[in-house]
């Protein structure tokens, strides 16, 4: 039987990406695949039986993905293994392979009991100690936050609410007159910003969720001022008609990032029917694309596909799923993002103008029914992701840090999780990960990550069934290197 996938693909002049493309289910669901065709060896729970364990603690005939499509395709007649290359399709190889490498992960990594007051000891790093230091308890889903140059930190809190830290202190009371969300599931009250000119202009920008009719939601970007408590001046940055928004309550995406004149913020696919709402590769469509407009909402007239036909003009790349993470690596003036996959398919990306990221055409992640999404984790003309997190850590909010009190955490990039809870410091030359360390997990679910100016490193926490704070690591007076 041939594979069934369909490629539409309808190439754009100029051809800088502009692939509008559909691509078909491509294969049968890996779950009961691994049940039905391989669990009588390995062990209904991978961990081996006749055959030895998948979990991936040592591979005999190799670890990486090639080794492993080889492996299975194939096999090892003379041991036992029998060879699958006729009756699996590259995609169920491939989605086997995400299958094996998410229940290695589970089971030999079991997130320990979710620790409840922070350590008080300073805790030990490859390059700096610190500790940790609770700023405030009490917060609700705490999304992200924002210094503002008055010694103010605000925090949105994922159900609605607008919060001011003064003093160190949580004010009780949000502030007043915020807009409205719908908060279910993703959605919600999400990032909060201050326009570079903050001091002169006083803007403060919201994205959230607006409720439309019948139940829908849609992404809303807002600008408005504080004044005694209250939310004022609000005028709208991006918004869609409330006729467009989708009845979903996933995948938006969210984060709002300056750069000089111009707001970069993502936008998810907004929707999941069948695996996908195939729009990340649509161009006519806002959903599954980096965009960038002035502070004001007005579009810059050279917009990569501002001359493309009937596209949306505020699109700056295309084909991403659920931009979690955005930010700008201040010394590099370069742009980068992360997104969840669906089951794997975790990215770390360099955001250029007018590139095409590839999903769902590529992508290592499989669908959450365990049916594959491609049979193909690259291809010309698509970016490859700088990391791949398969399986997923549930990637999110990513910070280079800049401040003076770890020096040498200076220019590197700190990745947060919610899955796995755990903070990562990755070391970056151009676009290729050179080093990488987890500092901590099982604190929470990571939300946002910022420099603070006083150089300390600030962590807003999600923690499930308890309330979120946010913590500070600060830097500990270390004992001389002997060297
Ligand atoms: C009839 C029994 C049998 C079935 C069915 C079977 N395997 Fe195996 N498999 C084995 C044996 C035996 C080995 C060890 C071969 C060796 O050591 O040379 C093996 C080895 C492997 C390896 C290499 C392990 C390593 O350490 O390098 C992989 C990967 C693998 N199997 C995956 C699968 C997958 C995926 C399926 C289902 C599509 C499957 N196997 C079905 C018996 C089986």
């Amino acid at each position: 039987m041939s594979n069934s996938f369909r490629f539409f693909l309808v190439l754009f002049l100029g051809g800088r990406c502009g692939a509008l493309v559909s691509a078909a289910p491509a294969g049968r669901d890996v779950g009961r695949l691994y049940m039905e065709t391989c669990s009588g060896c390995h062990g209904a729970d991978m961990r081996g039986g006749k055959a030895p364990s998948l979990l991936g603690r040592e591979w005999k005939h190799g670890g990486d993905d090639a080794a492993l499509e080889r492996s299975i395709r194939e096999g090892y007649p003379e041991s036992g293994m029998p060879a699958f290359r006729e009756t699996l399709n590259p995609a169920e190889v491939h989605g086997l392979i995400a299958l094996m490498r998410e229940t290695g992960t589970r089971t030999t990594d079991p997130l320990g009991a979710l620790a409840d007051g922070l350590p008080l000891e300073p805790q030990r790093s490859e390059e700096h100690a610190y500790r940790f230091e609770t700023v405030v308890e009490g917060l609700e889903v705490p999304w992200s936050f924002v210094f503002l140059p008055d010694g103010r930190i605000l925090v949105t809190e994922r159900a609605g609410r607008l919060r001011v830290i003064e003093g160190g202190r949580l004010a009780p009371e949000p502030v007043r007159g915020t807009p409205p969300v719908v908060a279910r599931q993703e959605s919600g009250l999400m990032a909060v910003a201050v326009d570079p000119d903050y001091a002169r202009n006083g803007w403060v920008y919201l994205t959230f969720s607006d409720p439309g009719p019948q139940g829908s939601s849609m992404n809303k970007i807002v600008r408005g001022r504080l004044r005694d408590g209250a939310w004022i001046d609000q005028q709208t940055v991006f918004a869609l008609d409330p006729t467009q928004y989708p009845r979903s309550y996933v995948l938006y995406g969210g984060r709002l990032v300056f750069q000089g004149e111009y707001l970069f913020f993502g936008i998810g696919e907004r929707g999941m029917e069948e695996g996908t709402t195939g729009k990340a590769q649509d161009l006519r469509s806002p959903f599954g694309k980096i965009h960038r407009v002035y502070r004001d909402g007005r579009i810059p007239a050279d917009n990569p596909f501002g001359r493309t036909r009937d596209a949306w003009p505020s699109i700056w790349a295309v084909g991403v799923r659920n931009p979690q993470g955005l930010t700008i690596d201040r010394a590099t003036g370069n742009l980068w993002e992360t997104e969840h996959g669906p089951r794997g398919g975790d990215e770390l990306n360099h955001i250029r103008v007018g590139r095409n990221y590839g999903w769902p055409l590529i992508t290592y992640g499989i669908n959450y029914d365990g049916t594959p999404v491609s049979d193909r984790t690259a291809a010309p003309g698509l970016e490859q992701p700088v990391i791949n997190w398969t399986p997923s850590i549930a990637v999110s909010a990513i910070e280079f840090y800049d401040g003076d009190r770890f020096p040498r955490w200076r220019g590197q990039l700190f990745v947060g999780s919610l899955a796995q809870q755990k903070l990562l410091r990755v070391v970056l030359e151009g676009d290729r990960v050179v080093h990488r360390e987890e500092l901590f997990r099982g604190l929470g679910r990571i939300r946002d990550i910022k420099t603070a100016p006083d150089g300390s490193l600030y962590v807003a926490f999600e923690r499930v069934g308890k309330p979120g704070r946010l913590v500070r690591l600060v830097a500990v007076k270390e004992q001389r290197r002997k060297d």
